[in-house]
């Protein structure tokens, strides 16, 4: 890696704790470094530019409306950032594209190499034992009952139906299809306690 890509990496870290410190819906400093690490690891065994898929994943959530009130002045801001940071604009603008379609409610498959594996990245990140833990984290965070049997919409156990077990279909790689197979396996494996246990 080139040295300025490290330092432009480190600011991008810094930025971001920054600006989620505060998150408790489960978009905190954390999530965003835990993307950055699997987009890594999914970028070398693709042989995909690791670069990119680090600084997209590190930015990711950057422009999300979710979690920002004003996206223009998001975007704003996000731009202004890599501008200070000294990013060429080529390398600027692959890194916007890599981001731009993430997200699992645009239901769209990114255009890009880079692009899909942050959206694998991201994706992984809301399967397994830590997706299990966002999962009633957002649910606690927004008053969601846990689970209710009664009820079929709106509960935390409910969006694993909804979202989370669709995910590992969704893999764009084959890399990222196989570290969701195991992820996969130990919700199944934990759904099946939690209806034991109820
Ligand atoms: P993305 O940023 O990819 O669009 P979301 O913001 O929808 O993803 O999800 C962020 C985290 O919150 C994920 O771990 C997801 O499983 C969880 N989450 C999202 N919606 C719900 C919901 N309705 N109930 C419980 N957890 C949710
Ligand atoms: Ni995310």
């Amino acid at each position: 890696m080139k040295s300025n890509e490290r330092e432009q990496l480190t600011l991008t870290e810094q930025y971001v704790k920054g600006k989620f410190s505060e998150d408790v819906t489960g978009h905190d400093y954390w999530h965003m470094k835990r993307v950055v690490k699997n987009a890594e690891e999914i970028a070398r065994e693709e042989h995909a530019d690791v670069f990119i898929c680090q600084m997209a994943a590190w930015l990711h959530d950057m422009t999300d409306p979710k979690l920002f009130n004003d996206i223009k002045q998001a975007e704003a801001e996000l731009n202004q950032f890599l501008a200070d940071i000294d990013l060429s604009s080529e390398l600027k603008k692959k890194i916007l594209e890599a981001m731009a379609d993430v997200s699992f409610s645009k239901k769209r498959i990114p255009a890009t190499i880079e692009g899909k594996i942050v959206q694998d990245a991201d994706r992984l990140d809301a399967i397994g034992a830590v997706g299990i833990a966002r999962v009633f984290a957002f649910g606690g965070s927004k008053g969601q009952p846990i689970h209710n049997p009664e009820q079929k919409s709106g509960t935390s156990i409910q969006h694993f139906y909804d979202k989370l077990l669709k995910l590992k279909e969704l893999m764009n790689t084959e890399t990222g299809r196989k570290i969701a197979d195991q992820r996969h396996a130990f919700m199944e494996s934990y759904l099946s306690q939690f209806y034991q246990e109820w």
